[in-house]
């Protein structure tokens, strides 16, 4: 990638990238730890505006994995007791953690408007694209 753009603008591209490529994902974003505070901050995204800039640890989705530091694979939304809507659309979702020397410093967040569209492949993707953000993250 281009070393002249920022960080912000990198990841910009990546979920603009992923949107435009793949037709499942509907809503493509970032979330970070904000700064000393257990609770995760939107970063870059693309996709309708949300209500959910900021996210406490354990709520929603993106908060368990906060705590969980695994990937989580949503197959029904509508399934989960635990989960924030963003979109009355989005039928599915996966989550997957950031890591950066050890500790879970954010994640990427993908929203899909079909049901059970996510295999083995698209965590394989994002595993890929997550370790690569976690090495330029500073
Ligand atoms: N659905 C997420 C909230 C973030 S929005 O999908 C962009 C959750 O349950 O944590």
């Amino acid at each position: 990638v281009d070393s002249t753009i920022s960080t912000e603008e990198k990841l910009q591209k990546v979920c603009q990238l992923l949107s435009d490529e793949i037709d499942y994902y509907n809503w493509v974003g970032f979330y970070f730890k904000n700064g000393d505070k257990n609770e995760l901050k939107l970063g870059p995204y693309v996709g309708a505006a949300t209500d959910h800039t900021i996210i406490p640890y354990g709520k929603g989705i993106c908060g368990q994995v906060a705590e969980s530091n695994e990937t989580f694979v949503v197959p029904d939304v509508y399934a989960q007791d635990n989960y924030l809507a963003c979109s009355i659309e989005t039928k599915a979702e996966i989550v997957v953690p950031i890591f950066k020397d050890g500790q879970n410093i954010g994640q990427i967040d993908i929203d899909s408007h079909t049901i059970n569209p996510f295999t083995a492949d698209d965590t394989k993707l994002l595993d890929y694209i997550c370790k690569r953000v976690g090495e330029i993250i500073d």
